[in-house]
């Protein structure tokens, strides 16, 4: 048997008794559950100290099983899971009513994805149950694109890291509801808007930095750095603000390195979007790390993939 069969093999066994595995996800790791095991959800929401009123994505093999558990599906969601799953989007849709209320935090809907990666989908397929998998961090802070990164957080608290290496786009599913059958971005994501309204048209966005946001998970301040983070157009002018102050840097695609400055990432020399998304989460870990004063980040592009990166900043930022 290969290593990685062996792996899932052993995955297999802890979530059939009602134990967490960390599993990888193009996107980010997630801490997953059988979705009817209320002591795996439970220690989901315990092991992130997350609070009971935000719902969990509920992860799925293939698109047959959608409707075990959804009750509802309006055309423009058949259309865009059809396009775009396996992948790095997430559609909340009618729950039917075996989906627990703790994975849905009571709410009627529930938001549901297939991963797109070779090992969790394996796993999926090896499963008679669905896995909740939200984020696996602690609640607020950065998401981990790495083993390494659950590793750090979660080390003594969770029986197995299904290592998938590192993810390939480095940020969280972007997140689709309906109302009135038409498509709702709740929050930004891996799957750029423009991609999305090539397929189904113009959508609407409220990814709100509310205290009640439709995705509990949009709180304003989120998705942060234990270090102060700022986020600025002008990252020169800026650092003229933290004089003596041991000062990062997270650039887009220029270099601004001087004295002044004690490390400095750049995300992608080739302005490449994607690339940058895929190395923003590893790049704020190891920034947060270094014992900084102050991390300074750039606002990129407010197009494509620079809107997710942005959405993201901004909130570490608040
Ligand atoms: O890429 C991803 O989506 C990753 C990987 C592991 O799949 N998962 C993830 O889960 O980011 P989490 O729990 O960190 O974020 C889930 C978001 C939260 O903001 C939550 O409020 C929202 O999904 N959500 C879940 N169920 C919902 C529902 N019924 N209605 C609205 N938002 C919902
Ligand atoms: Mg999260």
């Amino acid at each position: 048997m290969s290593i990685i069969s062996k792996d899932i093999k052993k995955a297999v066994a802890i979530l059939n008794n009602e134990e967490l595995v960390a599993i990888p996800t193009e996107t980010v790791y997630g801490l997953a559950g059988n979705i009817f095991s209320e002591k795996a959800i439970q220690s989901i929401f315990t092991t992130k100290k997350r609070p009971f009123f935000n719902p969990l994505i509920v992860h799925i093999p293939n698109l047959e099983y959608l409707e075990n558990v959804v009750s509802y599906i309006p055309e423009k969601a058949k259309t865009l899971a059809q396009h775009f799953w396996p992948g790095s989007m997430t559609l909340v849709l009618p729950k039917r009513d075996s989906i627990p209320d703790v994975i849905t935090a009571g709410k009627d809907t529930v938001a549901v994805r297939i991963p797109n990666h070779p090992v969790t989908l394996e796993l999926l397929n090896q499963l008679d149950f669905p896995l909740a998998a939200p984020s696996a961090n602690p609640f607020n802070s950065i998401s981990p694109t790495k083993p390494d990164h659950v590793e750090q957080y979660f080390k003594n608290d969770i029986k197995m890291i299904l290592d998938g290496g590192a993810c390939r786009n480095g940020i969280e599913s972007t997140i689709i509801g309906f109302e009135n059958d038409e498509p709702i971005i709740y929050r930004l994501g891996a799957l750029a808007i423009e991609d999305i309204e090539t397929v189904v048209g113009k959508v609407v966005l409220k990814n709100k930095k509310e205290q009640n946001p439709d995705a509990p998970g949009m709180l304003k301040k989120h998705y942060s750095p234990n270090t102060l983070t700022v986020l600025t157009q002008d990252i020169k002018s800026e650092i003229k603000n933290h004089p003596n102050k041991k000062i990062g840097v997270l650039s887009f695609y220029n270099s601004f390195k001087n004295d002044d400055i004690t490390k400095e990432i750049i995300l992608s020399t080739n302005k490449d979007l994607k690339e940058a998304t895929s190395k923003l989460y590893n790049a704020l870990h190891e920034l947060d790390q270094l014992d900084l004063d102050i991390i300074i980040t750039e606002k990129l592009p407010d197009i494509g993939l620079g809107k997710s990166i942005n959405d993201r900043l901004s909130r570490a930022s608040s």
